[in-house]
């Protein structure tokens, strides 16, 4: 495919970035921090509203994430801007670790349910009580997963902040296009 505007990112990667953006800012604010505390309480996940928008809101995150992935794989070209080889490789890094805490996050939080089978609670009421094919793997007790995704949820936001903070730094002293070509 090919694309017409060569300093822009097609509209489609541009909603799926602010979109997710927005969630993933959301999700981190719902983030429970009390869970362990509720469940050795033996209250039900699922009759907190935090909990059920927070796994919902993440669950989102991952959908979205993946479709992302197979727009990436058929869209029109980046914008390739010019920077110098050392800045393009590190947004190239940075890019990969934000794309990995994407697929990292709703990931590990089902590893965590799973492993100790806590049920995952999605608004609608949906709820799945057991995950066997997690609880029965190997990977189950490899990690307290729940201390790793919490950990990991720090880590994508101090890299969003940096990689926002680069954008600001591209637009206001560089002035390269690099945040105009996110931007709606
Ligand atoms: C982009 C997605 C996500 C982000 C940024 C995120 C972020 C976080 C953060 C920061 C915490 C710790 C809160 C604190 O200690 O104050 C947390 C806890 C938790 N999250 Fe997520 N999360 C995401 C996705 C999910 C998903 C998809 C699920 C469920 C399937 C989930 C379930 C949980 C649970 C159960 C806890 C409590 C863990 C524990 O205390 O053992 N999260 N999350
Ligand atoms: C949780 C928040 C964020 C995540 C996970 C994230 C992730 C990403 C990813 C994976 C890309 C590569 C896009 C692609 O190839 O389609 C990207 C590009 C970009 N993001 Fe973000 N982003 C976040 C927040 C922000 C914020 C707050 C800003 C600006 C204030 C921003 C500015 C940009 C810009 C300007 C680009 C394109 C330029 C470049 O190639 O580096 N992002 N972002």
């Amino acid at each position: 495919m090919k694309q017409k505007n060569l300093d822009q990112y097609d509209k489609v990667s541009k909603a799926f970035h602010w979109i997710t953006a927005i969630i993933v800012g959301i999700a981190f604010v719902l983030g429970p921090g009390d869970f362990g505390r509720l469940l050795d309480d033996g209250i039900d996940p699922g009759t907190r509203n935090d909990i059920i928008w927070h796994e919902s809101l993440g669950i989102a995150v991952f959908t979205l994430t993946f479709l992302r992935l197979v727009w990436v794989a058929v869209r029109p070209d980046a914008p390739r801007l010019q920077m110098t080889a050392w800045m393009h490789l590190l947004s190239r890094l940075m890019h990969f670790v934000l794309w990995a805490l994407l697929f990292a996050l709703p990931l590990t939080a089902l590893l965590a349910l799973g492993s100790e089978s806590i049920p995952l609670t999605l608004l609608g009421g949906f709820r799945i009580n057991e995950l066997p094919f997690i609880a029965n793997s190997n990977l189950s007790g490899l990690a307290d997963w729940g201390e790793v995704h919490k950990f990991l949820g720090d880590v994508i936001m101090w890299s969003a902040g940096i990689h926002a903070l680069a954008a600001m730094y591209h637009q206001t002293k560089l002035k390269d296009g690099v945040l105009t070509s996110m931007l709606p």
